[in-house]
């Protein structure tokens, strides 16, 4: 049994106090009533060290078993790469799972295939939990484009990542055209483009991994929509941005 996970995705919003607060009123909530999901944080650098204090203060009181995750890296060990972050240097901060793939990285910052091959395989060499990001723009559904764009977008992040390797790898399908517009993908839409991903691990791998993968939908994921995308057979649960920033994010992780 997949469990189902609830990701927030806050990109660049929150200040540290902000980040503290955002915690200390939201802990005391954030543990799934039914057990059974999983929440993280992928938050930005300089609000990692307070996102980990406050989180491990609540698991100690056995409120919540929370992960924080770093929204980025660079995969070079250490060097001339001003303005990066390191694998070793979030380990050290005590972060296990980082975001790849997000189409803001690959749109806004040029991350290309390359790129996004590299980080994934660095991160499974540091044994770090990824969040791998894929999904097709408007312009690439309307043309049909849709399963091209995704089997190319993961063949080619997957090249080098062997089964047992994959166990470390959660894929998030998120359409751009979904992403913070309030336009989200319908349960068949987004069910139709899981299922198929679900299908291309099976021809990548097997039908053992293809079971096992968790794969989340993300793009504009809200309290009033979660429940039915997370019911969906082949969603795992969503990679949520504008409403992991605020108290509806409880109600995504407990759907009720
Ligand atoms: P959104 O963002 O929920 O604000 O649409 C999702 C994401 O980019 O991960």
């Amino acid at each position: 049994m997949r469990k189902k996970l609830a990701f927030g995705n806050w990109k660049m919003n929150k200040t540290i106090k902000e980040a503290a607060s955002f915690f200390d009123v939201m802990l005391p909530n954030l543990k799934s009533k039914d057990g059974n999901t999983e929440v993280a944080f992928f938050v930005p650098f300089i609000d990692i060290p307070i996102s980990i204090e406050k989180v491990k203060g609540a698991s100690s009181n056995a409120n919540a078993n929370i992960m924080i995750g770093a929204e980025n890296f660079y995969y070079e060990e250490k060097g001339a790469f001003t303005g990066e972050i390191s694998l070793d240097m979030l380990k050290d901060a005590g972060v296990n799972l980082v975001l790849i793939g997000h189409s803001e990285r690959r749109q806004i910052f040029k991350e290309d295939y390359d790129l996004i091959q590299k980080k994934v395989e660095a991160a499974i060499a540091k044994d770090f939990l990824i969040t791998l990001c894929c999904g097709e723009s408007l312009e690439e559904r309307e043309n049909n484009k849709t399963f091209d764009i995704i089997d190319s977008e993961l063949t080619s992040a997957l090249k080098n990542i062997t089964k047992d390797n994959l166990k470390k790898i959660i894929i998030a399908y998120e359409p751009i055209w979904a992403i913070g517009t309030g336009k989200t993908a319908t349960n068949e839409e987004a069910e139709e483009v899981c299922a198929h991903i679900r299908k291309l691990i099976e021809k990548l791998y097997d039908k053992e991994a293809s079971d096992e993968i968790h794969i989340l939908y993300g793009g504009s994921v809200n309290a009033q929509n979660a429940k039915e995308l997370f019911n969906m057979p082949n969603i795992d649960g969503g990679l949520v941005g504008g409403a992991s920033l605020k108290d509806e994010f409880i109600k995504i992780v407990n759907r009720d």
